[in-house]
C-alpha cells in the first residue's frame, strides 16, 4: 500500500475502533475532537511503527550460482519473492507447486525480472502424498544436486477438509506433506552439503498448548484457528527433530516466523470471521483487519527476509535446530522445544506418510 492510503487506512481504522468503544454518538463536539487526536496521533506513529514492523533485513550478498534451491508455494506470497531472490542472486530454482499455469506464469515474471533463465516449475500438490512422491522421484532422477530446501507452501483456516489421504488438510499441508517431501530428498541434500532445509512456521505456534497426539487429525471439534497453530507448531518441532537426526551431515534444518503480511493466507479470513461476528459484520470486519495488516504488517518484501537469511547468510552455515524471526535465531514457545513430542510426532508423521508401518 501507499503511503496516503495506509494513512487513511490507520485514520479509518482508529476512528472507527474509537466510535464502536468509547465514543457518546450523541456528542458531536467530543467525536470531532478524537477524530483530530486520531489523524495526528497516526501521522506522528506512522513512521516509527512502520519502521519497526518492517523487522530485520536479510544484509547477505552471498551469490547462489551453481546451486539448486526448492521452493514450495512458490506462485504467490512471500514464497514468489523469495524464488525471486534467489534467481538474482544466480541459482537454479524450482517452484514445486499444485497449480502449474500459476506457478509458469511466476517463473515467467521471475526470468524476465531477474534475467535468469534457470527458474523451472514442477507440479506439487501437498494435499496428496502420491503427488509428493512423484514430485520427489522427478527431482532425484533429474538433479544433481540439492542445496536449499524451503517449505514455504502453506494453507490457513480453511473449512474442515480432508486431503487426498484424508488427512485433515492444515495438518496435511503445512505439516505432513513437507514431512514426506524432505525426508524423500533427504539422500540428495546430504550428498550436496552442506546444505539447508529451511521450513516456515509462525508465530501462531506459540498459541496452542500442544499437538493432541489423541486426536491428530482433529476428528473432534474442529477449530481451524486451533489446526492452524497446531500445524505451524509441527514445523517447529519438526525443524527441530530434523536437525537433530541431521547432526554431522551438513545439512542444517531452521524454522521462522515471517511476520505478519497480507498475503493470499487471508483467502479464508472472511469467512473465519463470519463464524465469529455474524454475517453482518463479518464484511467489514474483514475490511478493518485487511487495513490493518495493510497498514502496519510487513510487505512480502520484508516478509521474505528470514526465509531468505536462513536459506543463504553466511553467517547461519553452520546454525541448526533453531528457530528465527526478523532474520535472527528466537526463542520458540515451550511447546516448540518439547523434544519429547518432537520425537514422538516424527514417530506418528512417518506412519501417516507410509515411511515406516
Ligand atoms: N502471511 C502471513 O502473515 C504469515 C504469517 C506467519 C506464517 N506464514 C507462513 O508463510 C508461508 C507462506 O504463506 P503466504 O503468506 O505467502 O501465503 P500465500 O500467499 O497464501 O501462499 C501460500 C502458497 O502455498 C501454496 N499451497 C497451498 N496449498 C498447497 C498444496 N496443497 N500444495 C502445494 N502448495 C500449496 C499456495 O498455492 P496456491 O496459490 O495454488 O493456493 C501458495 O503458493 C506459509 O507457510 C504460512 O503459514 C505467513
Ligand atoms: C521483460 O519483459 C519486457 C516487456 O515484455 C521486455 O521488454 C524485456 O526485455 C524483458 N526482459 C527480459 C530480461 O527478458
Ligand atoms: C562453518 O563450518 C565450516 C567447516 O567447519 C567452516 O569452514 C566455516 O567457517 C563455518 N562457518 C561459520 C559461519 O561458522
Amino acid at each position: 500500500m501507499a503511503p496516503l492510503p495506509r494513512i487513511t487506512a490507520i485514520t479509518v481504522l482508529a476512528a472507527a475502533v474509537l466510535y464502536v468503544f468509547t465514543l457518546d454518538p450523541s456528542n458531536m463536539a467530543s467525536l470531532s475532537r478524537i477524530a483530530a487526536i486520531v489523524v495526528l496521533a497516526a501521522a506522528v506513529l506512522y513512521v516509527p511503527v512502520r519502521r519497526w514492523a518492517a523487522g530485520g533485513v536479510c544484509e547477505s550478498q552471498a551469490r547462489m550460482d551453481g546451486k539448486t534451491v526448492i521452493i514450495t508455494g512458490a506462485n504467490t506470497g512471500i514464497g514468489k519473492v523469495t524464488a525471486r531472490d534467489m534467481a538474482e542472486r544466480g541459482a537454479r530454482v524450482i517452484l514445486a507447486c499444485r497449480s502449474l499455469e500459476k506457478a509458469e506464469e511466476a517463473a515467467k515474471e521471475i526470468r524476465n525480472q531477474t534475467g535468469n533463465k534457470n527458474v523451472v516449475v514442477h507440479k506439487l500438490d501437498l494435499a496428496s502424498l502420491a503427488s509428493v512422491r512423484q514430485f520427489a522421484k522427478v527431482i532425484n532422477d533429474a538433479e544433481a544436486s540439492l542445496d536449499v530446501l524451503i517449505n514455504n507452501a502453506g494453507v490457513m483456516g480453511c473449512p474442515r477438509w480432508e486431503t487426498e489421504d484424508g488427512f485433515e488438510m492444515q495438518f496435511g499441508v503445512n505439516h505432513l506433506g513437507h514431512f514426506l517431501l524432505t525426508n524423500l530428498l533427504l539422500d540428495l541434500l546430504k550428498k550436496s552439503a552442506p546444505s539447508r532445509v529451511v521450513t516456515v512456521s509462525s508465530l501462531g505456534h506459540a498459541f496452542t498448548s500442544g499437538i493432541d497426539f489423541d486426536d491428530i487429525n482433529y476428528e473432534k471439534d474442529y477449530d481451524k484457528g486451533e489446526s492452524y497453530r497446531r500445524s505451524k507448531l509441527a514445523n517447529v518441532l519438526f525443524s527441530r527433530e530434523l536437525a537433530r537426526r541431521l547432526e554431522g551431515t551438513g545439512v542444517t534444518s531452521n524454522s521462522l516466523h515471517p511476520g505478519v503480511i497480507y498475503t493470499e493466507l487471508h483467502r479464508y479470513q472472511e469467512k473465519l470471521i463470519h463464524g465469529a461476528v455474524g454475517a453482518r459484520f463479518s464484511k467489514v470486519a474483514n475490511k478493518i483487519i485487511e487495513g490493518f495488516v495493510g497498514t502496519f504488517g510487513k510487505t512480502m518484501e520484508e516478509g521474505a527476509q528470514t526465509t531468505i537469511c536462513c536459506a543463504v547468510a553466511e553467517e547461519w552455515q553452520n546454525t541448526t535446530g533453531l528457530y528465527f524471526s526478523d532474520c535472527v535465531p528466537k526463542e520458540p514457545s515451550a511447546a516448540g522445544k518439547d523434544d519429547e513430542a518432537a520425537a514422538r510426532l516424527w514417530d506418528v508423521s512417518e506412519r501417516m506418510v507410509g515411511l515406516k508401518s
